[in-house]
């Protein structure tokens, strides 16, 4: 298995190209179940969960092909096509891997009148249920039964049937599979409390490019006419927003001057607002983020919240800064109960972190120092990559899968701007 090593204390000075963004593409990606037509998706990140998605769409019978990507360039360009189904089971053993593999759950009950997907079950962040998904889905109609482990649902006679959906909390993927079972279903169906980040206006544009109606994308309050059937479409998937602050963050604890190519500010605010206050300044520019540290970093506060609020999966890339920062920071995790996983291993490296429930209290330190470390998800583990990239000596990370399922090419794309970093093979 291969690790990370990074000697930190090399300033970052160039542009690094901001990638597809995960999240949208393992929505963009299900939706092609709802149309035998091709759905064809540009700016597809190379990343170990959209391979896995791409192997759990050929399960159902769906081809995927991938076009003139060389191995030097980002990104790629997929042309998924589902001219029938010929199974609407999504196994264990795929779904165990990857938790968004519950987005063929919506999509397959709308084309097909049944869909059984195993159970997610728990994962490294926190206990993560489905019940959302599946009261969404049972307001259209689906009968929703658990059994061994699966989940198995069925559309009534004639398919599913437009409803209304109250969601009492705000959920990502609930939303995303109820959209995608709605754009198929008979009548109208209005979504309220939806959650509106910016993956979620992505797949609500894609599936307009496919022929749905919606109103109200980006709202809390989604409104969808259902169609007899979708057809096929070409649309580029929008750029990581969580990869370009984890950028940002590493900019921001190792200094220099960099920009982030293809970012968009204006699905960055709130982590914006936190790098302002930590004094890292962020401007706007033809082309993208321009990124770059003012003088000491100033202690922030953050609690993460649903969009437009500060992203749950930026809050081990900025505790990473705040470790260094002037001051002490107050971090608040309000989205998954167990995402401090980080924290134990900062430590390791000299950070000064006291949790209590579901706050921690960082006082900033005036260096880190490396250390063999090793995080159990994504974004803990790119927290310790930016803690890295800070500290004094050489830091290893291991467990280099995590980073693979949502980095593309990390190692390159920060030794492309001075970073001491590389991947070797586990000894
Ligand atoms: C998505 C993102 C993930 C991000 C999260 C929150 C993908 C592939 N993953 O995950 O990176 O951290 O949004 O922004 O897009 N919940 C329930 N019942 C449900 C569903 C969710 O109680 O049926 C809870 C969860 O446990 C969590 C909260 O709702 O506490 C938010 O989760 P949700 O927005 O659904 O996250 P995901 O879609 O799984």
């Amino acid at each position: 298995m291969d690790q990370i090593r990074i000697r930190g204390g090399r300033p970052l000075s160039g542009t690094i190209p901001i990638s597809g963004a995960k999240n949208a593409a393992l929505a963009l990606m299900p939706a092609a179940l709802l149309t035998d037509e091709p759905l064809t998706l540009r700016n597809l990140p190379r990343l170990a969960d959209i391979d896995t998605f791409g192997h759990l769409l050929n399960q159902h019978g769906a081809s995927t092909h991938t076009q003139g990507s060389r191995p030097e360039d980002f990104g790629r360009v997929m042309t998924v096509r589902a001219g029938r189904i010929t199974s609407t089971t999504a196994p264990y053993d795929i779904v165990r891997k990857m938790r968004a593999s519950i987005l063929v759950l919506g999509p397959l009950l709308a084309r097909e009148g049944r869909a059984t997907v195993s159970q997610p079950g728990g994962c490294a962040i926190g206990n993560r249920p489905i019940d959302l998904h599946l009261r969404g889905l049972q307001a259209l109609g689906a009968e929703v039964e658990l059994a061994s482990g699966y989940v198995r649902a069925t559309a009534p006679r004639g398919g599913l049937v437009g409803g209304r959906v109250v969601f009492p909390q705000v959920s990502v993927g609930a939303t995303e599979n109820v959209l995608m079972a709605a754009v198929l279903a008979r009548g109208e169906t209005l979504i309220e409390n939806a959650a509106r980040e910016p993956e979620i206006v992505d797949l609500a544009r894609c599936l307009v490019a496919m022929g749905a109606q919606i109103e109200g994308i980006g709202t809390e309050r989604l409104l969808v006419s259902g169609q007899e059937r979708l057809h096929g479409a070409t649309y580029a998937v929008m750029p990581d927003r969580i990869e370009a602050g984890s950028y940002a963050c590493a900019v921001g604890i190792a200094g220099g001057e960099v920009l982030l190519a293809g970012a968009r500010r204006d699905i960055m605010e709130a982590t914006i607002a936190a790098l302002e206050a930590a004094n890292v300044s962020v401007l706007e520019e033809r082309g993208g983020l321009r990124v770059r540290r003012r003088n000491g970093l100033a202690a922030t506060d953050a609690t993460t919240a649903p969009y437009p609020g500060f992203p749950t999966d930026m809050q081990a890339q900025l505790m990473a800064l705040m470790c260094v920062a002037e001051g002490a920071s107050v971090l608040t995790e309000t989205i998954f109960e167990n995402r401090y996983m980080h924290v134990p291993e900062l430590a390791r490296m000299g950070a000064d972190i006291t949790v209590s429930g579901r706050s921690a209290l960082v006082r900033g330190v005036p260096e880190l120092t490396a250390a063999p470390v090793m995080a159990t998800d994504l974004r803990a583990s790119m927290s310790l990559v930016i803690a890295g990239l800070a500290a004094r000596g050489e830091t290893v990370v291991r467990r280099v899968y995590h980073l693979d399922r949502g980095y593309e090419r990390l190692e390159e794309k920060l030794q492309a701007v001075g970073a001491d970093i590389e991947r070797v093979a586990d000894d």
